[in-house]
């Protein structure tokens, strides 16, 4: 199946099963904005709980905090946000659809990129178990071809941002060729920057109204309570600030579902830093995020480092980590070291001493600053379209998320065979007994067969299933989600034989 029908199968599902739906969806819906449902705010928060222990349990000098949305609007003049937090925009004047410049040309460097895939996939069709790709590469004249129309336009587009040219944006779109993907024309408007934060008003009375900003990243929240943290947690340096929380941009091409919203939430983790040192942490916090992505098991082979082609204006160093979504390799997480960008510039704006003084130096300093910064909703996307899976049995098709147990929203349901002989009350006394541990759900309605499709369907990894013999000799049958395999466990057993596969600890034990 094409990976686009992939990705509309997986968004259905979403839908289908209480994960994700579209805001005000009655009133027709809101664009780029969604709500998560019964099952998706119970795997949104257990994503949370893992990045948010991995921070704060697992590194005793990184702490916790959580700031307000609001914040005093000078803040983003500091930040460099009111002058700086743009996307490039272009009109298609026939279509009257509006695009960032930046991504037509990324589409269109990842048109050459698919090119030369096709061309690769092909020779190793053809000539199997001998096929040399990286020969092939360097020598078939088609994928040659390709990789210079792709390196003359990554070298004009990298040009083009750093020097903030949005003329060249717009004469590289007309050189390429690239069209509107409605009206099919190329007749465009010239290139104009954007600002993406959303505005509003603080004060009863519209004379005493002053203009604020809906933050459009967590960190700041982060920077100015520096020294509140610094000095009442007695911290030293290094010592990092994590903080989950929503952030809103008016993003202009809100698609990929849930890939790109207008409100969503950030993950972010600032370390703070001896000046000069800012790079070393940089390649361990890279390493130490990716760790924490791939001890998901979702296959190393999916996530790759992208370098930044334009560093934003904070930073001295900045990578992607990518994930490949069924829409191709994307970011899930930006790791930047910003240096004393934030901190400075607030020093400097609010008039207050930023500072820190080491006691080994015998000096204070502004301190750099290292951040990892992760979407929920990214990581939310990514688990999904890792996890789910349509599968061939032998009559019918299976449906299933294959969420890694200690994600999952439901851990086990619990299900009587029938509907009598006292099987729902001893499948209810042992919900009663595990339920404060676990996740449970209770399941008496339609075939075993069809309970099991259900609980495959929303990614419940054990079903319990009560039958006349667990009355007899207190057994069940616990039937495993991935394999389908069904083993008899004494009821004692089963905290055990869940707490086992569901656990933080284990998931912990491979960073
Ligand atoms: N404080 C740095 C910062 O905000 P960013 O690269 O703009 O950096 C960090 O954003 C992460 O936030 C991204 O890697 C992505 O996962 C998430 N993110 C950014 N914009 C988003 C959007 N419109 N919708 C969903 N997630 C978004």
């Amino acid at each position: 199946m094409a990976q686009e029908d992939i990705f509309k199968k997986l968004v259905a599902h979403c839908k289908e099963y209480g994960y994700v739906f579209q805001s005000s969806e009655i009133y027709d819906g809101l664009g780029a904005v969604y709500d998560y449902g019964q099952m998706g705010v119970e795997l949104k928060n257990n994503i949370k709980k893992y990045w948010w222990d991995s921070m704060v349990l697992l590194h005793e000098n990184v702490v916790g905090l959580d700031s307000a949305i609001f914040m005093h609007p000078t803040i983003w003049k500091a930040s460099g946000h009111v002058d700086a937090f743009n996307d490039p925009l272009i009109d298609n004047k026939d279509s009257k659809k509006r695009y960032r410049a930046d991504v037509l040309i990324e589409d269109q460097l990842a048109k050459y990129e698919e090119k030369m895939n096709k061309e690769v996939a092909k020779a190793a069709k053809r000539f199997g178990e001998s096929f040399d790709e990286k020969q092939f590469r360097e020598t078939n004249p088609r994928v040659l071809a390709n990789q210079e129309k792709w390196n003359n336009l990554h070298t004009r587009f990298s040009n083009a941002l750093n020097d903030n040219d949005l003329a060249e944006l717009k004469q590289i779109i007309e050189d390429e060729g690239i069209v509107c993907p409605i009206s099919g024309s190329r007749n465009w408007t010239d290139v104009r920057q954007f600002n993406l934060m959303f505005s509003t008003e603080m004060g009863s009375t519209a004379e005493g109204a002053s203009k604020i900003f809906l933050r459009p990243e967590t960190a700041q929240g982060i920077f100015v309570n520096y020294l509140n943290v610094q000095k009442t947690g007695r911290m030293k340096i290094p010592f990092g600030i994590a903080q989950i929380g929503k952030a809103f941009r008016n993003e202009i091409v809100a698609r990929q579902f849930i890939f790109r919203m207008r409100e969503f939430e950030q993950m972010e983790m600032q370390f703070f830093v001896r000046p000069g040192s800012e790079l070393d942490w940089f390649e361990k916090w890279k390493e130490t995020r990716m760790k924490w992505h791939r001890a998901l098991g979702f296959g190393d082979e999916n996530y790759r480092f992208h370098e930044h082609e334009k560093l934003a204006h904070y930073a001295n160093a900045a990578v992607d980590v990518e994930y490949k979504f069924p829409f191709g390799f994307k970011e899930v997480e930006g790791i930047h070291s910003r240096t004393d960008f934030d901190l400075s510039q607030h020093e400097q704006y609010s008039g207050k001493k930023i500072r820190y003084y080491d006691p080994e130096l015998g000096e204070s300093y502004v301190p750099f600053v290292v951040e990892t910064s992760i979407g929920v909703d990214r990581m939310f996307l990514q688990v999904i379209s890792a996890s789910y899976c349509e599968e061939q049995l032998e009559k019918d098709t299976r449906v299933v998320l294959k969420l890694p147990p200690v994600l999952a929203p439901v851990k086990l349901a619990v299900m009587p065979l029938v509907k009598k002989d006292g099987l729902p009350e001893k499948a209810r006394e042992i919900i009663d007994e595990l339920k404060f541990d676990f996740n449970c759900q209770y399941d008496e309605k339609d075939s075993i067969g069809k309970r099991y499709r259900r609980q495959d369907a929303i990614g419940t990894p054990f079903c319990v299933t009560v039958d006349h013999q667990s009355a007899e000799d207190n057994t069940v049958t616990i039937r495993y989600r991935d394999t389908m395999e069904q083993e008899r466990v004494a009821i004692a057993d089963l905290g055990k034989i869940i707490g086992e596969q569901v656990s933080y600890k284990k998931l912990f034990g491979k960073l």
